[in-house]
């Protein structure tokens, strides 16, 4: 597995690099501050005494990317390029492929600029069978062009590319990117190319809005990841790595974003049922995921808890927390006496104060 490096793409391993620096940032420090809120605290499932179920009838699988995940869940793309990342990427997908869940490559920036990285983000041998997603950031979507992407995704086997959306991130970054100019326009080229369905749209933490979601849906895209504000934020994570004006801009946006149960509910509202909508961003239990579900996601996506469990205790650590995942989801499942995620989605839920106004406001 090659990729022919672009021309205009400088060969140096400032990127990987850099994206060391951010897992050492996500193990040890406050990347999630504390006023950062998802807003599904906000949001009830209704209990239901008398399920009228058997715990096996119980059916979490999913379609995804052509295939059918055993459980609605994803570890969303986190990292590559370098040696550890190689190891996290591997033994994350792992466990991945033993839970029939989607596993997500960070960004293949580092592998656009340098191609013997491909082996860092490379996880079929582990995962043969699991739906994978290759990454690449939307300004490096522009630079790379249709074909440059395809490569990416096809270098790694991917099922399909996320194409990355993080300008709050990139404007936190002192060497960030300034232009967010075109990107429609590539993510229409990338949907003709390739095909919609071997195309995700991703936020990074602060959210998609109904609005840019319709104009998405609008140049084609039909698979969207909302990642919204309430767990990891980029812009924060920059702020640690900054010095000056920019780590003070930094601190103030640090809770900048669309909450992810806010973004979940009104992108659904917006563009109807026939997109794919994964809920991320500070997703942490199974619960959560429920009430997401319930919200009108199709899938939850996380990264960060997964990533820490693996800085714990490797495999085994990242295997208990999906273990627990799982069995909440199929918990909150139970107690609505719901047999499956749509039917979840009917039932009763009491939806309060921030979330409530989001909702009615967007
Ligand atoms: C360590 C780490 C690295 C990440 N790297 C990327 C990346 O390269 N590309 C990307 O699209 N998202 C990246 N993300 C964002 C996640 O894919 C996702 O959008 C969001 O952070 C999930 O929220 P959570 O970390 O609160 O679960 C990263 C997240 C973490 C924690």
């Amino acid at each position: 597995m090659s990729v022919t490096p672009p021309l205009h793409m400088p060969v140096d391993d400032t990127t990987a690099r850099r994206k060391d620096a951010h897992l050492d940032l996500c193990a040890q420090e406050e990347v999630a501050p504390v006023e950062n809120t998802t807003l599904f605290e906000q949001m009830f499932l209704v209990h239901c005494a008398m399920p009228e179920l058997s715990a096996d009838e119980v059916d979490l699988s999913t379609p995804l990317f052509g295939k059918r995940l055993k459980a609605p869940l994803l570890v969303t793309g986190m990292t590559g390029g370098t040696e550890r990342a190689m190891q996290v990427n591997r033994e994350i997908a792992q466990v991945a492929e033993a839970f029939g869940v989607a596993f997500g490559v960070g960004s293949q920036r580092a592998m656009a600029e340098r191609p013997e990285l491909t082996k860092t983000f490379a996880v079929r041998d582990v995962a043969p069978t699991t739906v994978l997603i290759g990454n690449i950031g939307l300004v490096q979507a522009v630079r790379l062009g249709v074909d440059g992407v395809r490569r990416l995704k096809d270098g790694i086997g991917a099922d399909a590319i996320a194409v990355h959306l993080n300008p709050g991130q990139e404007l936190t970054q002192p060497e960030g990117d300034r232009d967010f100019r075109g990107g429609y326009e590539i993510i229409g080229a990338l949907v003709a190319a390739l095909g919609a369905e071997r195309v995700l749209v991703k936020e990074t933490g602060c959210g998609l809005s109904p609005e840019v979601a319709r104009r998405l849906v609008d140049v084609g895209v039909k698979n969207l990841d909302v990642s919204g504000l309430g767990g990891t934020s980029w812009v924060r994570v920059e702020q640690l790595r900054a010095e000056g004006v920019a780590r003070e801009v930094g601190a103030q946006f640090s809770s900048w974003g669309i909450p992810t149960a806010a973004a979940v509910g009104t992108v659904r509202r917006a563009v109807g049922p026939g997109v794919t909508l994964i809920a991320a961003g500070g997703m942490r239990t199974g619960l959560d995921v429920a009430k997401a579900l319930a919200l009108g996601a199709d899938v939850g996506g996380l990264a960060l808890p997964l990533f820490r469990a693996h800085q714990e205790g490797g495999v085994p650590k990242v295997h208990d927390a999906m273990t627990t995942l799982v069995t909440a989801l199929k918990q909150a499942l139970m107690l609505t006496g719901s047999r499956t995620p749509a039917e979840l989605r009917t039932k009763p839920r009491v939806v309060t104060g921030a979330l409530k106004d989001w909702m009615a406001s967007l």
